[in-house]
C-alpha cells in the first residue's frame, strides 16, 4: 500500500498537492481551517489538525505563512511523524519551526515549492527540501508525486534560502517586464504583440548571460563580454530619463542604476555584471 499522507491546508497550493497524492493512489487525509474547501477532492476530511495528523506517518503542511504554521501545530504531540512544511518561510523561520517541531517529537523537513498550483505533478515543477536527511530519504518516492525533489542539505533553513533566491530573481524579471509594458503603453503600443514579438524573446536571449555571470563569480572575472559597467551605467541614465518623460514611475529601475554608479565609483567600470554581486554582499 502507498504511504498514507496528511495534507494540512487546502488553499490553491495545498489542494493541488492533495490532488496529486490522491491521483497517485496515496490514502490522503486533509484538514483546512475553513471546512468545505475543494469539495471535489476525494480525500478523507478531518475536523481538526490533530485528527488529520493521526492518520499517517507523513504530514505535508501548506499554509499561508509561518505564523499560521505555529498556530496550527504548536502544542500538538508529533511523536513519530515526519512533518514536511511547504509553507513559504524565511531560513530563520524554517530553523525555528524545525526546533519547535523536533522538540514535539517530529522529524522535520522544510521545503520550497518552485511551481504554481497548475504545475504540481507536471515535469517542470521542482521542490527544494532540507532538514532531516533520513526522513527525507524515507519519503523521497512519496514526495516525488508532487514535483521533482531537490534535497539541498541538513540545515533546515537551506531550502528556504534557495527558494527565496529564485523568487528574488523572478520578481526582478517580473518587475522589469512590468516597467517595459508600462513604457510601451505610454506610447499606446499594444501589450500582446509587443510581448510576443519582442519582450519575451529578448528576456529569453538575455537569460543565457546569467551562467556567464555565475562562472565569473566562481572562477574570477573573465575577459569582458563586450558590455562593461561604465558603458552600462551611462546608458542606464537614459532608462530613468525616458521613464520620467513618459510619465512612468522609475521606482523599479532606480536601485539598479544606483548599484551601477556605485560599481563605477568603486573602480569596477571595466568589469562585467558579476562585479555587482560583490557590491551587494559588501553592502
Ligand atoms: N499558489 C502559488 O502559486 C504558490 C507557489 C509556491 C508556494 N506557495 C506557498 O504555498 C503556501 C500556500 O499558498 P496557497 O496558494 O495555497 O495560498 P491560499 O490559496 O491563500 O491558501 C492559504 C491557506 O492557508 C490557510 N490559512 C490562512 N490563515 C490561516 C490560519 N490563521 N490558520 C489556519 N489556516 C490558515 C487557509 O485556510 P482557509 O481556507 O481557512 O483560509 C488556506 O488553506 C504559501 O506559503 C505560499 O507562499 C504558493
Amino acid at each position: 500500500m502507498k504511504t498514507p499522507v496528511t495534507v494540512l491546508g487546502l488553499g490553491a497550493m495545498g489542494t493541488a498537492l492533495a490532488r496529486a497524492f490522491v491521483a497517485a493512489g496515496h490514502p490522503t487525509t486533509v484538514w483546512n481551517r475553513t471546512p468545505g474547501r475543494s469539495p471535489e477532492l476525494e480525500a478523507v476530511r478531518a475536523t481538526t489538525a490533530a485528527g488529520a495528523i493521526a492518520a499517517g506517518p507523513l504530514v505535508v503542511v501548506c499554509l499561508l505563512v509561518d505564523d499560521t504554521v505555529r498556530s496550527t501545530l504548536d502544542g500538538l504531540d508529533l511523536t513519530g511523524k515526519t512533518i514536511v512544511n511547504l509553507t513559504n518561510s524565511t531560513p530563520d523561520q524554517a530553523r525555528g519551526t524545525a526546533e519547535r517541531l523536533t522538540s514535539a517529537g517530529a522529524q522535520y523537513v522544510d521545503g520550497g515549492i518552485m511551481a504554481v498550483p497548475a504545475m504540481i505533478g507536471g515535469p517542470a515543477a521542482f521542490i527544494f527540501y532540507s532538514g532531516a536527511a533520513d526522513a527525507f530519504d524515507t519519503h523521497r518516492a512519496d514526495l516525488s508525486v508532487l514535483a521533482r525533489p531537490e534535497y539541498v542539505g541538513a540545515d533546515p533553513g537551506l531550502a528556504a534560502l534557495y527558494d527565496i533566491a529564485l523568487l528574488s530573481a523572478m520578481y526582478g524579471m517580473f518587475g522589469g517586464a512590468q516597467h517595459a509594458l508600462a513604457l510601451a503603453a505610454s506610447a499606446k503600443v499594444p501589450a500582446g504583440p509587443f510581448t510576443e514579438r519582442f519582450l519575451a524573446p529578448w528576456l529569453t536571449a538575455m537569460l543565457t548571460s546569467i551562467p556567464r555571470i555565475a562562472r565569473d563569480l566562481d572562477n574570477g572575472p573573465a575577459e569582458t563580454a563586450g558590455s562593461n559597467l561604465s558603458m552600462q551605467a551611462a546608458a542606464y541614465e537614459n532608462l530613468v530619463t525616458t521613464a520620467t518623460a513618459q510619465g512612468i514611475d522609475p521606482l523599479l529601475l532606480t536601485p539598479m542604476g544606483e548599484l551601477l554608479d556605485r560599481a563605477v565609483a568603486a573602480g569596477h567600470g571595466s568589469e562585467d555584471l558579476a562585479a555587482l554581486v560583490g557590491l551587494l554582499r559588501a553592502g
